[in-house]
């Protein structure tokens, strides 16, 4: 098959506002952020009100360094909107579910590192988050229900963390897996829904430069909605593959069967990479509705991060890649 790789910046110039408000914002949060200022003036801020992210007991670590590499993007999506309209079905199979993830406890939050690694361990979200050179992104952020979002994330690379947990040679799969505790998340007493919500990618995606650890949202940690403390943000893939507030990284040579497959295994695979080309069994994926700015834009191969990731997939021309 040819496919035509659009690159990052092709994307129109029309397309990439709003940037400079952002800027400021980003300037004005690191000069309060000494102060310990950060918790009390989101309202002030043009960009509205941030739903959970005041009480993070990482918030003093933010605003970070941004990644110049990652920033030819479409006009960023308000704070407001990316934060109140969410995909978490342990709180509900609705978009309204931020107030009700206040409810979860992301202190104290312990990370699991086992399976096939040198040595199994269990980290504090704090001490990961010193271990690991935090940088700022800017993402598309496609979800297979054709909508999509422009999000500046803060975090680190998933592959700093894979060098932490040393895996042994022969790991060729990393599983995430997201908290379990059905007093705080309702959705987890739907017994029809095979929790914990797990996801898994390969050894060589894991490690591709893209994919990142999410640990930060607009200059701020990441609100509970979002998928505090620790959630994947792997842009060229549908948003279902972006496990949230994960508790468990699990290293195998087995590829895991993840929560979507499990449920409706003809219509979400393990790979999920965007393709326009390839619609959902119920509807197109040739476009999608940018979610900040209400317009319908045209989806594109790989979500439009091609050259950092096609390589990946150039020998398994039998694999379902796009689904
Ligand atoms: N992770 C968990 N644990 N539970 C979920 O329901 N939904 C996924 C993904 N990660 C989900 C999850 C889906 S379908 C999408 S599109 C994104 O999270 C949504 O992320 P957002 O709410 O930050 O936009």
């Amino acid at each position: 098959m040819l496919i035509k790789v659009k690159k990052g910046w092709e994307i129109p110039e029309s397309k990439v506002t709003s940037e400079d408000t952002y800027l400021n914002r980003r300037s004005i949060l690191k000069g309060m952020a000494g102060a310990g200022m950060i918790a009390s003036i989101g309202s002030a801020l043009p960009f509205g009100k941030a739903i959970g992210a005041e009480t993070d007991p990482s918030a003093s670590l933010y605003p970070v360094p941004r990644n110049d590499l990652y920033t030819h993007q479409r006009a960023l999506t308000p704070e407001k909107i990316a934060t109140t309209y969410n995909n978490f079905y342990e709180f509900g199979s609705h978009k309204t579910i931020s107030e009700a993830a206040q409810a979860l406890k992301i202190r104290p939050w312990t990370v699991k590192i086992d399976g096939m690694v040198e040595k199994e361990m269990e980290i504090g979200i704090d001490e990961l988050l010193a271990k690991m050179p935090l940088e700022e992104r800017i993402y598309r952020h496609r979800c297979v229900e054709a909508w999509s979002m422009v999000v500046p994330w803060s975090g680190f690379p998933l592959k700093d963390l894979v060098k932490l947990a040393a895996p042994t040679s022969g790991a060729k799969y990393v599983v995430m897996q997201t908290f379990e505790d059905k007093a705080v998340a309702p959705g987890q007493r739907q017994f029809w829904y095979p929790w914990p919500y797990t996801d898994g990618l390969t050894m060589a995606e894991a490690t591709n430069d893209l994919t990142f650890m999410v640990t930060g949202m607009y200059g701020k940690p990441v609100p509970k909605q979002n998928g505090a403390p620790l959630r994947l943000a792997v842009p060229w893939k549908y948003g279902f593959k972006q496990v949230k507030s994960i508790v468990r990284f699990h290293f195998t040579d087995t590829r895991p069967e993840t929560f979507w497959e499990k449920l409706l295994p003809e219509e979400y695979g393990f790979w999920a990479n965007v393709n326009p080309e390839v619609p959902h069994r119920r509807w197109s994926q040739a476009t999608e509705r940018d979610i900040g700015t209400g317009e319908r834009v045209p989806t594109l191969i790989y979500n439009g991060y091609g050259e950092f990731v096609q390589d990946l997939y150039k020998d398994m021309k039998d694999e379902r890649l796009f689904m």
